[in-house]
């Protein structure tokens, strides 16, 4: 009995060492540091306009629009300030 207990132990921990390198090696590319954002279409900001309104008007998410943005302080907006509104990753 306990013979046979000792094979499937280390069938299991074999197998979850897997799924856990598996899974390190998935955070490891989506934290690859070649990926870069680059901007493709920028706005200029109009007297009215709020991130919220312009994510709207541009069809994208307010996590893809912040995502874009990194640095924008949605709570400051100005006129002429530059936005991106639709970036690819390189
Ligand atoms: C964003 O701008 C507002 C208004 O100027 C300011 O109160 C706030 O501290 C700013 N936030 C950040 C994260 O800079």
């Amino acid at each position: 009995m306990a013979k046979a207990t000792i094979p499937i132990a280390i069938f299991l921990l074999a197998f979850f060492l897997l799924i856990f390198s598996i899974s390190v090696k998935g955070e490891v590319v989506a934290a690859e540091p070649s990926l870069e954002l680059q901007c493709n279409k920028a706005y200029g900001v109009k007297s009215g306009d709020t991130c919220f309104a312009l994510a709207h008007t541009f069809k994208l998410s307010t996590d893809h629009f912040n995502f874009i943005n990194p640095n924008l302080n949605c709570s400051a907006l100005f006129v002429g300030q530059w936005l991106c509104v639709n970036a690819f990753l390189t």
